[in-house]
């Protein structure tokens, strides 16, 4: 685990203003290092979506500063956080969000219009396990597979960093635990950084380092001696 690749320092964030605002997060400090597995975790409301939402560029801060291997994406302007989107980052949401027009195949595709050198959509699919089922569209998948696209569509673009947003929310226990196994396997085999945001504290087990959000906070922030493979955990 090496020096931090992720920094943030005493990250706000108000929403709104006057009488409606909303402080999502306040003095939120920590570091995750390349190639960390992080989940992060904390009740509803915590402020675990902004937190990963500034992370990957997709908001901005009110104040403090946020570095991405020395790049302060906190001072980025809009031209280069959308660049670092495309380019940096890997997004895996909880409902999927794929183009439901488009088969799993062509969904994977769409990286390398984004990135110029995109991994081969159909090698990406055959590694998250479906390599039989490209030419299907999202609806005749079931919820797991829908999933397993996401993630290959995020991993084609050969991210720096990986963001999961409550990527099980929605899918079953056992298929749940496939891919948490999935991802875990995938940042080891790349050495890929990834970031896994949930509520449910049994997969802290998995992490290498555990950051726990409360009230807008960085509650505690731990490295894991003992990591557990998914496959072990149950919950
Ligand atoms: N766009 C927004 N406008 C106003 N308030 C928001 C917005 N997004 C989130 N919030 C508020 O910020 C707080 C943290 O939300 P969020 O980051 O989504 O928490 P979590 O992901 O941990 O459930 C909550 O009080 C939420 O209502
Ligand atoms: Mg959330």
């Amino acid at each position: 685990m090496g020096e931090a690749f992720i920094r943030f320092e005493n990250v706000e964030k108000i929403y709104g203003s006057g009488e409606g605002a909303v402080r999502a997060l306040h003095d939120a400090s920590f570091t995750i290092g390349k190639g960390e597995i992080c989940v992060i975790v904390g009740p509803s409301g915590a402020g675990k979506t902004t937190l990963l939402n500034i992370l990957g560029g997709m908001d901005t801060l009110t104040s403090g500063r946020v570095f991405l291997n020395d790049r302060e994406v906190s001072a980025f302007d809009r031209r280069q956080l959308a660049d670092y989107r495309r380019r940096d980052i890997g997004f895996v949401f909880q409902f999927y969000n794929l183009i439901p027009n488009l088969t799993a195949l062509e969904n994977v595709e769409l990286a390398s219009q984004i990135v110029r050198d995109s991994l081969p959509a159909p090698q990406v699919l055959t590694d998250v396990g479906l390599g039989e089922r490209m030419r299907n569209f999202p609806a005749q998948l079931s919820g797991g597979e829908q999933q397993r696209v996401a993630i290959a569509r995020a991993l084609a673009k050969k991210p720096s960093l990986l963001l999961c947003d409550e990527p099980t929310g929605a899918l079953d226990y056992a298929t749940g635990k496939q891919i948490l196994a999935l991802l875990q396997d995938q940042s080891r085999k790349n050495g890929m950084t990834v970031v896994i945001i949930t509520h449910n504290s049994a997969l802290t087990a998995m992490a290498d380092r555990v950051i726990g959000i409360r009230n807008g906070t960085v509650a505690y922030a731990r490295l894991n001696e003992h990591v557990t493979p998914v496959e072990e955990i149950e919950w």
